[in-house]
């Protein structure tokens, strides 16, 4: 920017004054009051203005004078004349002599500041420098020209404040923000209470975006049940579940699981994950109740004695490609006295030193969660599902005595609603949606729904639909006959699954079995080396 040069006071006649191109005024406004003093006192200060050439100066204060002139027939006029200006400099000296005589609006002083940004090229931190504020408050005062220009005329005449239109650019949608500059007009909102009615606008259509987000819970025969294979939960849009607590087959030979391979229940499990880590919001959790399997015998079940297989490390496995990550592991004591109805513990003459077994009374939760950053509702629904301090003190050690279900209606794997419970109340929020993708009797829609959430699930085993029914009470008719029999005959399949007698068991080198990576077929061998 060049600086002046000469600087003096010359009377110019007024054909020779006209208004610098880039002078910040755009309007002149009413001259009435300014003719009446003119015509009684004359034109008392000088202009200022800027020499071009001999017959041309450009006016950069005091234009509206020269206009009450030219209506009066006044031929000559003072003015202090500098010379040697670029037009940069032109520009900046109008802005300031304006503005300094507080005689511009708001957007004057934004479209100038544009001015000097994209026909000067001025940076942000030179406009700092040259007094036009701080980069922050350049930017905000930039910003108002992306109102609509029906609230930017309001500005102009002065109906609304700058405030108001900062407030009212967060709304974004710009039909919204005309609406909204109307209605702030008729009612004289003040810039206060117009920033709070944007702001409940935006709660609002956030929320609104986020339901609308939500997967609907179908209106089937079964509300949010699907009796189908989970290894395609397409009904479900990518990241429309807050949470997923479940408990998968264990491959333990439970009738819904006869005739399964380990293998086959690996690539089952798996597909059913890979599904879940897409459904799954940012930063959401999935609980998986699974245990390890105890009697294991190899991938043909063939082996002369059994051994623990594990099972954290293969789910592990399986999520971690899909970015979803092993952080806790909860573990359930579901029958915290050792001995009851136990079956498997003959403390008897035959019993052999050395040779106990452990009876397993738990089973792991395991605590997955998505990577990224988990959205989080309005304030208030915050609040409302967050645990108390008593919830949290009982929670968050990671020992959890439920009882088990010890009688089973309809399915033979329930879990307790207690588990389940904790599970919606820590990692859930009220109103999203928790998913059970091996959905059995129906127990996590059950509790879902219980807590303020929608519960959508999987099952595709249409026997347990009769079972499902009655405990989401849309059948309220008892058991038949047949589901009667089916629960028993499942329970003594499960009776017969117990873990062998300590006095059977010999856990010897010779002969032992296979390791996990050597029974599973060559494509599942990965998953259980993590
Ligand atoms: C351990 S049970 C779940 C019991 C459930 N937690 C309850 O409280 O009733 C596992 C269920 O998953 C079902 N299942 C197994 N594989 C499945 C798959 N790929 N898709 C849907 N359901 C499946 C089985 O039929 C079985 O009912």
């Amino acid at each position: 920017m060049e600086k002046t040069s000469i600087n003096t006071i010359k009377e110019l006649q007024i054909k020779q004054l006209i208004k610098e191109p880039n002078h910040p005024r755009k309007e002149s406004g009413n001259l009435d009051s300014l003719l009446q003093s003119i015509k009684k006192d004359g034109i008392i200060s000088p202009v200022t203005v800027v020499k071009v050439n001999e017959n041309v100066y450009h006016v950069i204060d005091g234009y509206r004078r020269v206009e009450v002139a030219k209506k009066l027939g006044i031929e000559t006029i003072y003015c202090i004349v500098f010379e040697g200006y670029d037009p940069a400099t032109a520009a900046h000296q109008s802005f300031v002599l304006n503005n300094e005589r507080a005689q511009l609006n708001e957007i004057e002083i934004a479209l100038h500041i544009k001015k000097m940004k994209d026909t000067f090229g001025y940076s942000h931190t030179d406009l700092e420098i040259m007094g036009y504020g701080s980069k922050s408050s350049v930017s905000k005062k930039l910003n108002l020209l992306e109102l609509p220009s029906k609230v930017q005329k309001m500005i102009v005449k002065g109906s609304l404040t700058k405030t108001h239109g900062e407030n009212l650019l967060k709304l974004k949608d710009s039909k919204k923000i005309e609406k909204t500059a109307k209605l702030a007009l008729s009612n004289d909102w003040s810039a206060k209470k117009t920033k709070s009615v944007v702001e409940k606008h935006n709660k609002k259509a956030n929320q609104d975006k986020k339901s609308a987000q939500k997967i609907r819970v179908p209106k089937q025969e079964i509300p949010g049940v699907y009796f189908k294979d989970a290894n395609d939960m397409s009904e479900l849009p990518d990241e429309s579940i807050g949470l997923i607590v479940t408990s998968p087959p264990y491959n333990v030979g439970m009738e819904f699981e006869k005739g399964v391979s380990f293998a086959e229940h690996l690539v089952n499990i798996e597909a059913v994950m890979a599904e879940c880590s897409r459904v799954l919001v940012s930063g959401g959790t999935m609980g998986i109740n699974v245990a390890d399997i105890l009697n294991f015998r190899g991938a043909a079940g063939k082996n002369t004695f059994s051994q623990i297989q594990p099972m954290a490390h293969i789910y592990q496995k399986m999520l971690r490609k899909h970015g979803v990550y092993l952080r806790d592991q909860i573990i359930w004591v579901k029958d915290s006295n050792p001995f009851t109805k136990d079956i498997t513990v003959n403390y008897t003459e035959k019993t052999n030193h050395a040779e106990y077994r452990i009876v397993a009374r738990h089973e792991p939760v395991l605590i997955f969660r998505k990577k990224g950053e988990r959205s989080a509702p309005s304030e208030d629904i915050v609040l409302e599902s967050k645990l108390t301090k008593e919830e949290w003190k009982m929670y968050a050690p990671s020992m959890w005595k439920i009882d088990r279900i010890r009688k089973f209606d309809g399915h033979p794997a329930m879990f307790p609603e207690e588990l389940v419970s904790r599970l919606i109340k820590m990692y859930s929020y009220i109103g999203e949606t928790v998913l059970d993708p091996f959905l059995g009797s129906g127990t996590t829609i059950k509790v879902a729904r219980e807590l303020g959430r929608d519960g959508v699930g999987y099952e595709k085993d249409t026997r347990y639909k009769e079972t499902i029914m009655k405990k989401l009470g849309v059948a309220e008719k008892p058991l038949t006959e047949d589901v009667a029999a089916y629960s028993k005959k499942v329970l003594d399949e499960l009776d017969a699954n117990q873990p062998e007698k300590p006095e059977v068991e010999v856990m010897a080198s010779e002969g032992m079995l296979e390791t996990a990576e050597e029974i599973i077929s060559d494509n599942q061998k990965e998953l259980v080396t993590a």
